[in-house]
């Protein structure tokens, strides 16, 4: 609901008490936007729903609502029609003041949130010694826009990097890293093991080959466990290297992120399984100790068990995500805690989330939230490989974008016989590769997979980063282009006249609508088709045929389409910018 919306609704509440008594208060009037723009910008259809309660004619209850209803302020006559429909149509005086009231608001009018509180968003999580892949790159790119709006409406947010650095793996990797380079294990300095991948994959063939090193990898286990000080010191060592890469691909996505991986929570593992024991719920189950959850069973129908300690004692990926869910309600004080990862994992955080309900861990006013995402997809609809199958590594992936982007770049420059620095080449050409890649991401509904097409993302047409990047720089060149500094356009200057200005008009308050929703449903790319409709408004109201004239209008027209031309940009700028996308003033 945007704040129209809010004002609208009061006036209907105080309308229907007026007109039917004290049991109409707080009564939903049932606004929706306007099923036909012909017939105004919205209707409430609360007469229809109360007929049968009223056992009169909608119509009737209509007519009676209206006669008490006072929206002088911001709609034109109220008008009953079909069934029982009152329709509205906003004011053009109050579009008017709406729009020159957000002028001079650096936050473009919108609220911040009415009850701000502790968020955690759990998100980007790769694995030491592992690539971060494709998967790895969705959840950075879609939980970091999730946390950049969470954080604009000033909620109090955790942005955790809950990445995988604990785990049996750390045997193998450790005992090899032993027999390989003896000195990391002792050297005071880190030490530079080259390729990480490389490294865990020699490893594992290692470990598939040997069964006395299998038993030393378990014995490294063992002994990281107990913490004795040359295995911890291997470990950290790879954390630390696994660590610089990650941040390589941090820095140019532009993500904050606060590490606090698998291994902050070991100490506290003992603790969920002892408790879990206390509260009755814990089955012993072939050596192993889990909980029986409901709603999920095997093929032959039976109950399933979630693992919390294996038989030979060590715990698993749940028991530590049971461990952080106690951990971030306790002490990080949670109210909301939102896990973006790909759909494969919905059924292990529904069993954790139910496992933690069952024990009584999780206070009625914290909301538990997996986000869940689908698979990236290469161009023949697989699963996205490099050509020779393997995994596609991200920075290549990223360099790849941004090679591209450079290689357009000086076709569209040599094309308009540009002339530009290499500097400027190159400041474009990585901004419009890498808001591309994330835009392309963004721009799906992220509950289904997509297709990877450098060529798509990159496409200067359609709903894409360069698109709208181009849509922002055409603005500011309109700034250049007839020396005007948008900042000093006067105060209340906005006209309203030609329809495109309208329809431009009362799409730009749409904004705070849409991120209200965003917050609830945490789907970015809702934000990406409100951008995307914004900007084609803008090119209908800025269009020779069909829209207006902007620099060569007269005055007072010109100055009140100057400021819509700024609102346009400044809402396009704070959008992108909410998606973790920088703009170009020129591109
Ligand atoms: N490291 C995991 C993976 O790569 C993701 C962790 C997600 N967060 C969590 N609290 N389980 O699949």
């Amino acid at each position: 609901m945007n704040l129209t919306q809010e004002k609208l609704k009061v006036q209907f509440e105080q309308a229907l008490v007026a007109a039917f008594g004290t049991d109409f208060v707080g009564i939903d009037p049932i606004l929706v936007a306007a099923s036909n723009p012909k017939f105004g910008d919205y209707q409430a259809n609360v007469a229809l729903s109360l007929s049968k309660k009223l056992g009169k004619q909608p119509r009737l209850i209509a007519s009676a609502i209206v006669e008490k209803l006072d929206v002088s302020q911001i709609c034109e006559p109220p008008e009953v029609a079909g069934p029982g429909f009152i329709n509205l149509k906003l004011k053009t005086a109050y579009l008017e003041a709406q729009l020159n009231a957000i002028q001079r608001d650096p936050r473009l009018g919108i609220p911040t949130a009415k009850t701000p509180q502790r968020e955690i968003v759990d998100f980007s999580s790769p694995n030491i010694a592992k690539d971060m892949h494709v998967g790895h790159l969705r959840s950075t790119i879609i939980g970091d826009a999730i946390a950049r709006v969470l954080e604009f409406q000033g909620h109090d947010l955790l942005r955790l990097n809950h990445v995988g650095d604990w785990g049996t793996q750390f045997g193998m990797l450790i005992a090899y890293l032993r027999e390989v380079y003896p000195e990391a294990l002792t050297t005071a300095n880190a030490l530079d093991i080259g390729d990480l991948v490389t490294f865990y994959r020699q490893a594992k063939q290692r470990f598939d080959a040997d069964e006395a090193f299998q038993e030393t990898a378990r014995q490294e286990v063992v002994r990281l466990q107990a913490g004795a000080p040359d295995t911890l010191h291997a470990w950290k060592l790879l954390c630390e290297q696994s660590r610089q890469e990650f941040q390589l691909i941090y820095d140019l996505l532009d993500i904050k992120l606060i590490e606090r991986g698998e291994s902050f929570y070991n100490p506290l593992l003992a603790g969920v399984v002892e408790d879990l024991e206390k509260s009755g719920l814990l089955v012993e189950n072939q050596g192993a100790k889990c909980v029986f959850l409901e709603g999920f069973t095997n093929r032959e129908g039976e109950p399933l068990p979630l693992i919390v300690q294996k038989s030979d004692g060590g715990y698993n990926y749940a028991t530590t995500d049971l461990a952080s869910l106690r951990y971030r309600i306790q002490q990080d004080e949670a109210k909301r805690i939102i896990y973006v990862t790909d759909a494969g994992q919905a059924n292990h955080f529904a069993q954790v989330f139910q496992v933690a309900r069952k024990a009584g861990w999780i206070p009625d006013d914290v909301e538990l939230v997996h986000v869940p995402f689908g698979l990236v997809l290469g161009e023949d609809g697989k699963k996205f490989k490099t050509r020779s199958g393997d995994t596609v590594r991200l920075r290549d992936l990223l360099d790849e974008a941004i090679a591209r982007s450079y290689t357009d770049l000086k076709a569209r420059l040599q094309e308009e016989e540009r002339e530009e620095t290499e500097e400027f080449i190159n400041e474009v050409a990585k901004v419009v590769g890498i808001s591309a890649v994330k835009y392309a991401d963004l721009s799906q509904n992220r509950t289904s997979n997509y297709v990877f097409s450098y060529d798509k993302m990159l496409d200067l047409k359609g709903n894409t980063a360069p698109y709208m990047l181009y849509a922002y720089a055409r603005i500011q060149g309109i700034s250049r282009k007839g020396e005007i500094n948008f900042q000093d356009l006067g105060n209340n200057a906005v006209i309203l006249e030609h329809e495109t200005e309208l329809a431009l008009a009362k799409y730009l308050l749409q904004l705070d609508e849409v991120i209200n929703t965003l917050e609830q449903d945490l789907l970015p790319h809702r934000l990406c088709e409100y951008l995307y409709e914004l900007s084609k408004k803008f090119n209908q109201f800025y269009d020779r045929d069909r829209g207006v004239r902007v620099l060569d209008a007269e005055e007072p027209q010109r100055t009140s389409r100057l400021v819509l031309c700024d609102l346009t940009a400044r809402t396009l700028k704070l959008g992108l910018s909410l998606l973790g996308i920088q703009v170009l003033e020129r591109m």
